[in-house]
């Protein structure tokens, strides 16, 4: 157990760069605090000691934040950053090395029972306020981008983003056929330099017309 702690709390140092010392991060880090409370409640949950683990869970929740259903299975060096907000389904499978940040909801769509949450593999990072919906598998090494809602299975080593999250790199390249919204035809813009074609258009007949009239005066007066 206490290796599992000491583990735990250089995952912190290695990820947070803001981290300074062992100590700081006993005493200030709610990510933390709330996986270890997790640990202990997961202890009571798979002994069928279900309210015991889900007060403990509840009170854990209060103190941090973050809301880790005893019933979730996470793996090692779990960091989370900052934490309030985040929620962790019953069914929720996380892998080794995972770093999620706040606004997290790790949930179901409502429709399933069972296994209705997802399952997490090992590298990845979950984005500030991004929601993974379901009971679906998203891979090893993938990042999700800050507020992504991602409904469906991730393969390894990608990218999602967007609501809903689509995956926009994969194995390190990019993916789809997605806008290249700096360029955007910008409609206003057509539109005037339209009107503009136009206008040059009538000027230049309306100069011929005269330039016809003229001539044709001169012809009436030379006869
Ligand atoms: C997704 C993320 C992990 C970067 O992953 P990556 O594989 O390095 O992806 P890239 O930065 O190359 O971005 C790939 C594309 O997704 C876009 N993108 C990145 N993050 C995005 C997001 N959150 N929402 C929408 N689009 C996003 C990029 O603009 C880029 O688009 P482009 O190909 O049209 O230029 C990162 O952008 C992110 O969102 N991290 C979460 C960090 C966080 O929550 N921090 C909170 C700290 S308190």
């Amino acid at each position: 157990m206490f290796r599992n702690m000491k583990i735990d709390i250089e995952t912190v140092l290695d990820n947070d760069p803001a981290a300074r010392s062992k100590f700081e991060v006993v005493f200030t880090y709610s990510g933390l605090h709330a996986i270890w409370a997790h640990r202990v409640a997961h202890w009571f949950y798979k002994r069928k000691w279900f309210t015991l683990a889900r007060f403990i869970s509840q009170v854990s929740r209060f103190f941090t934040g973050i809301e880790i259903h005893p019933g979730a299975v996470i793996g090692h060096r779990l960091f989370i950053d900052h934490g309030m907000g985040v929620v962790i389904g019953e069914t929720c499978e996380i892998g080794d090395n995972v770093v999620i940040y706040q606004g997290v909801t790790l949930g179901g769509t409502g429709k399933e029972k069972g296994k209705r949450h997802p399952t997490i593999g090992n590298n990845v990072v979950i984005g500030s306020g991004s929601k993974v919906l379901g009971s679906f598998t998203v891979g090893d090494n993938v990042n999700i981008g800050s507020n992504a809602v991602v409904l469906r299975e991730v393969p390894s080593n990608s990218t999602v983003v967007g609501n809903p999250g689509r995956v926009v790199k994969r194995n390190g390249e990019r993916v789809g056929d997605r806008l290249d919204h700096t360029n955007l035809p910008d409609p206003v813009v057509e539109m005037l330099r339209d009107m503009q074609r136009q206008i040059d258009e009538l000027k230049a007949e309306l100069r011929r017309e005269r330039e016809q009239t003229r001539q044709e005066r001169q012809e009436v007066r030379s006869l």
